[in-house]
């Protein structure tokens, strides 16, 4: 059973291990198995849901409240991440020449208002800013979210893929701590371990959230080098470690990062969501962590 954690000083408690819903749209389900699925991965402990308002060309936040819709009791047993700021282009947008980012507190406000009609739920747990955007005024930013704290839509904020220097900024103008810094971790990349970025995580004592741990699913699939070296340490991996497969293996390395990330689920499928929660009995060494960024790198250590 996965256990709630706090992820941050003043944070709300999220589920350790959290499932994502970008690909809900992918899954083929209808709305009683997407509620079934739902429920399935809350009994397992996994309580903690992640969306963006873009998900599926726009269309993830809405499935998913068309399955909460069936049963509302659950809305008290998840939290309820969602995100803001990306403006897709795209049949539902005609008037977008491209893909940009607006961090205006008009959309921030618009935005979440509009996933909370999408979810049907009245209050959102935790709200990130999805990009870090070169426009982004950050007075204005506090000031949309403190719009949305007092009128109760949203909870805890946060951020995604952002800098070390950009998470800095913006906590400047609030009066309450950041709660996450959603980032890609997997072991064919490492930059948020190089940047700075998982470091002021842990100084701050503030959990990350980690996405595409499985690369998206081209850990099991890619063919280029990298990849295929990576592939072969974490099934030697496997059996040391007596993992049942290789996914195992990779959540119990994010989970050795000392700021501790909370690994996003992307599977919807529920045996997958089982071999992910029952990683967190494995432990991993110090130096079976730096085989894979050693396969990874294609070099030792310095
Ligand atoms: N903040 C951001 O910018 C950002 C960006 C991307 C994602 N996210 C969040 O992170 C979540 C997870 O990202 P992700 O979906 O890329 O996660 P992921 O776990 O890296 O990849 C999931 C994909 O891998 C496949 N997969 C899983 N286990 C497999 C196995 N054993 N063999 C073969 N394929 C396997 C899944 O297919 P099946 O469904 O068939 O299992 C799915 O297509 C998203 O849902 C979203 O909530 C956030």
């Amino acid at each position: 059973m996965v256990q709630k954690v706090s992820i941050a000083p003043q944070g709300p408690n999220l589920s350790e291990l959290v499932q994502g819903y970008w690909r809900v749209g992918d899954w083929g389900m209808n709305p009683h198995q997407r509620l079934d699925f739902l429920k399935q991965h809350v009994d397992l402990g996994v309580t903690t849901v992640d969306h963006a308002d873009i998900y599926g060309n726009y269309e993830c936040e809405r499935l998913f409240g068309e399955a909460l819709a069936l049963d509302k009791s659950i809305r008290q047993q998840i939290e309820i991440v969602t995100k803001c700021n990306i403006m897709l282009c795209g049949d539902k947008t005609p008037e977008r020449k491209v893909n940009h980012y607006n961090s205006s507190k008009q959309h921030i406000v618009a935005s979440v208002e509009n996933s909370l009609r999408n979810l049907q739920v009245e209050n959102i747990d935790v709200l990130l800013l999805h990009r870090a955007d070169a426009l982004m005024d950050a007075d204005e930013v506090a000031d949309a979210f403190a719009d949305l704290k007092s009128s109760g839509k949203v909870s805890h904020f946060g951020v995604s893929n952002f800098t070390p220097r950009g998470f800095e900024l913006l906590q400047s103008r609030l009066d309450a701590p950041l709660v996450t810094n959603q980032v890609e971790i997997n072991p064919l990349n490492f930059d948020v371990t190089e940047d700075g970025t998982l470091d002021l995580m842990q100084t701050l004592r503030t959990r990350p959230m980690a996405w595409s741990c499985l690369g998206g699913g081209s850990i099991f699939s890619g063919t280029n080098e990298q990849a295929v070296r990576v592939r072969e340490e974490l099934e030697a991996l496997k059996e040391e470690l007596g993992a049942s497969s290789i996914d195992q293996v990779i959540y119990a390395w994010v989970r050795k990062l000392p700021s501790k990330p909370l690994a996003i689920i992307g599977s919807g499928k529920i045996e997958r969501v089982e071999s992910a929660v029952k990683s967190l009995e494995l432990t991993m060494t110090n130096e079976q962590w730096y085989r894979v960024w050693i396969a990874s790198k294609g070099h030792g250590v310095p």
